[in-house]
């Protein structure tokens, strides 16, 4: 099992450029299933959940090389439906195959998809959605067997609340249904924007990625394409919070600063100055930031559920109290046990974390949970005086490429053993 040893107190100083998004390499990893052809996905981050996204795309018959960020995808020869139920419980975007398996082969068969376990993730409003554009599901005792009987047809898909996979799902699936879907209070995410990017690139005719109302004419083949995967906003959130919690001052290329602003509203509330130019972005902090204030987890463009661990980290060395509400899981302050353990001044009840800030942290032996659980133990451990050891690091790396060395390049005093 590797761990982190990371010495903490270093003030991050570098520059970093920032990996290609997780959470649009994986839907787009799935809607490769629907391309008669040869897809080749630049920037694509070498992650356990892509991994895991290669294996499944392999078993149901794509040819798949990665290597260097590039992954080159040919589905031409889809064959089976089916994906078992050790690939399924790797994690939970595997759930988006329903939707691409079902419009390219019209039928489908696998279990409840696996993941962190941030709180109840219920797959209703992916299902109610594949429905309603005509396929049939049956729950048989845990493994759902979907058939379309007359073929998938266009819908109108009023999602209860703004799901980014079951949106992702939907656009997939509609993508090669017959007549036109309309998908209202999608979710906005940048991923589902650059999803709609590459389907239409495919062939497909999806409108109004980025709004809450998404429009999908449905076509008969897609083709293979060309497409580069944006930056990965929850890993700049991340680096920006280190920076943040070391008074630091970093710069990340290879962001989109527009996707940040939520976080970076926030940090320049805390004292730091931020500056974009072009494609990166400078953060300069203070010695000691002043406490985020109110931080309430939001649909996009609110502020990202993914980005409330690190900057809890960010916030427990502040000065001042914070309050977080976290609006979106019900589970997800798995990190504040390492915290605790670290020095924190944190107090939880249900949604909403008091966080008292303290002058210092410090060093102490502590396991992930979760993906973004490590992401705040990592922002701790750097704020922290003296060394801290970070377990769990299979969560970590579903996220994050090579943090270690990203870190390293920031000036943090950090190795995997
Ligand atoms: C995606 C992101 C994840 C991020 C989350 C919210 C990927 C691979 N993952 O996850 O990093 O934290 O968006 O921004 O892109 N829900 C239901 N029924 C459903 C689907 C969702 O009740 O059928 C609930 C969930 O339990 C959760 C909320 O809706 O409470 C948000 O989930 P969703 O937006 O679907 O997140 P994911 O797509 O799983």
């Amino acid at each position: 099992m590797s761990r982190l040893i990371i010495n903490g107190l270093k003030r991050l100083n570098g520059s970093a450029k920032v990996q290609g998004s997780k959470n649009s390499s994986l839907p787009i990893l799935s809607a490769a299933v629907l391309c008669s052809g040869e897809s080749v996905i630049h920037n694509c981050p070498d992650l356990s959940d892509v991994r895991a996204a290669i294996n499944i795309l392999r078993f149901v018959g794509c040819k798949v090389e990665f290597s260097g960020g590039t992954l080159v995808c040919d589905s031409s020869n889809i064959r089976s439906c089916h994906i078992p139920d050790s690939l399924m419980r790797e994690m939970r975007s595997s759930i988006l195959f329903l939707g691409a398996l079902l419009a390219r082969l019209g039928e489908a068969e696998m279990c409840l998809p696996g993941g962190c376990e941030i709180g109840p993730r219920p797959i209703d409003l992916h299902l109610k959605a594949l429905e309603e554009l005509g396929a049939d599901i049956r729950d048989d005792h845990g493994v759902f067997r979907c058939t379309v009987p007359n073929g998938l047809h266009g819908g109108k898909i009023a999602l209860s609340f703004p799901s980014v996979g079951a949106t992702e799902n939907a656009m997939i699936c509609a993508s090669l249904a017959d007549g036109t879907t309309i998908i209202s209070n999608a979710a906005r995410e940048p991923e589902i924007t650059d999803l709609a990017d590459f389907l239409n690139s495919c062939g497909a005719n999806v409108y109004g990625a980025g709004d809450g109302t998404i429009v999908v004419d449905g076509v008969s083949r897609l083709h293979g394409t060309s497409h580069t995967i944006i930056p990965d906003r929850i890993a700049a959130a991340t680096w920006l919070s280190c920076a943040a919690a070391t008074a630091g001052r970093i710069t990340l290329h290879d962001v989109i600063p527009s996707h940040l602003a939520a976080v970076t509203a926030l940090l320049e509330d805390c004292g730091c100055t931020v500056y974009t130019a072009g494609t990166s972005m400078t953060v300069n902090c203070p010695r000691r930031i002043n406490a985020p204030g109110v931080v309430r987890t939001m649909p996009y463009p609110g502020f990202p559920t993914d980005a409330q661990a690190p900057i809890m980290s960010m916030a427990a060395v502040s000065r001042g109290t914070s309050l977080f509400i976290e609006n979106i899981f019900e589970n997800r302050y798995h990190h504040v046990n390492g915290l605790l353990r670290m020095g924190a001044n944190i107090k939880v009840e249900g949604r909403a974390a008091v966080v008292q800030g303290v002058p210092l942290l410090h060093g102490a032996q502590v396991s992930a949970l979760d993906l973004r659980g490590a992401a705040a133990l990592i922002t701790a451990a750097l704020a922290a005086e003296g060394t801290t050891v970070i377990n769990g690091l299979l969560y970590l790396d579903r996220g994050y490429e090579s943090p270690e060395e990203v870190l390293s390049r920031l000036g943090a005093d950090v190795k995997r053993v």
